[in-house]
């Protein structure tokens, strides 16, 4: 049977719901080229199997992407700052020329993906969490984003040369598991990097990023955060409730004290409990730092000791972590 269909066949398995499967990446590589038709040694009918395939795995809106995607030939990147930092950062510890790059929780407008390839990798995969079950996209024949939880991948063990993550890891929940998931994933000598922030135990680690009617609240901008700084540490529910109820009415304090302690879009991960994990993930732990420093008033961080103690350190507002996975 030719290699490239041999390869889309293998696709097959986790079309079927239910029975484990994993992909090889190098399948969803060759199966992109053919659904592009950008490689002119693959029959045009490999492209329709390809399709088919899609079709079946990521659903409908696959295909209507990847069609749709048919004829554009470059794409502008509008790197954010904070993007552009943590790219720069990993290429300080790895030559991402010809890698192949999972990237957990891609952008919506897959910047980040389009930067890597402009910087050489061979292929980049996106996945997000907070998109629709059918979110599909080739964006050229070496990136593709889907939806995907980062604790539950259909690909198979040592799938890729490097884990990106870029504010993310303060979103996603139970990284204890998703550490050894990374490793699974990561091939021997692989590197995983992490800048993120802010951190649940920092200033505005609460990460307010709400709206009630036409009202809207953001941490990031002093002038939409209903909060003081630490407010989410240094108050519980009832108190911070209180406190809101001098300037907002109930129902919006009811709104604000729910995004703060509620909402399941961060972990609520202390610094130190972050550390922990990292140290006792099964990586080698090649850099676990601050990369966002913020002063602490001394009355507040005794206030701070008081109620949370002394393991974590309150001036970390974001972080950048590079752990490698040792050779065998
Ligand atoms: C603040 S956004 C950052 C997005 C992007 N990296 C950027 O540079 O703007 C965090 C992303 O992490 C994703 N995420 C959270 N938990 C995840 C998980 N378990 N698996 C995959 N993605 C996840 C969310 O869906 C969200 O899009």
């Amino acid at each position: 049977m030719d290699r490239d269909l041999a390869a889309l066949t293998s696709l097959l398995p986790i079309a079927t719901p239910n029975n484990g499967g994993k992909i090889d990446v190098d399948d969803l590589v060759a199966a992109t080229a053919c659904v592009l038709h950008t490689d002119s040694s693959i029959r045009p009918s490999l492209g329709l199997v390809a399709l088919d395939i899609l079709r079946r795995v990521f659903g409908e809106n696959a295909v209507n992407t990847v069609q749709r995607f048919l004829g554009i030939q470059t794409r502008s990147v509008q790197l954010a700052d904070y993007q552009e930092i943590s790219i720069n950062g990993l290429a300080s510890f790895v030559d991402i020329r010809g890698k192949t790059i999972l990237e957990v929780g891609s952008d919506e407008g897959g910047n980040v993906l389009v930067a890597l390839e402009a910087r050489g990798v061979r292929f980049a995969l996106g996945i997000d969490i907070w998109k629709r079950k059918d979110w599909f996209r080739v964006l050229s024949k070496k990136l593709v984003q889907a939806h995907g939880d980062v604790l539950s991948l259909p690909y198979r063990d040592d799938s890729f040369d490097v884990l990106l993550n870029i504010a993310t890891f303060e979103h996603i929940h139970n990284l204890d598991m998703t550490m050894r998931e990374m490793h699974r994933l990561l091939k021997p000598k692989g590197i995983m990097y992490a800048q993120f922030g802010p951190i649940w135990s920092s200033a505005v680690g609460h990460h307010i990023w709400c709206h009630l009617d036409d009202q809207i609240f953001r941490f990031d901008d002093p002038a939409l955060n209903p909060l003081d700084d630490f407010d989410h540490l240094l108050y519980t529910r009832k108190e911070l409730a209180e406190k809101l109820a001098k300037s907002w009415d109930a129902r919006t304090v009811e709104h604000l004290v729910r995004a703060v302690f509620d909402h399941s879009h961060i972990n609520r991960i202390f610094h130190h409990e972050i550390c922990d994990c990292m140290r006792q993930s099964p990586f080698e732990v090649l850099r676990l730092e601050k990369s966002w420093d913020i002063s602490v008033p001394s009355e507040i961080e005794q206030r701070l000791r008081d109620r949370h103690g002394d393991r974590s350190d309150f001036s970390c507002a974001g972080m950048q972590i590079v752990l490698q996975k040792g050779d065998s």
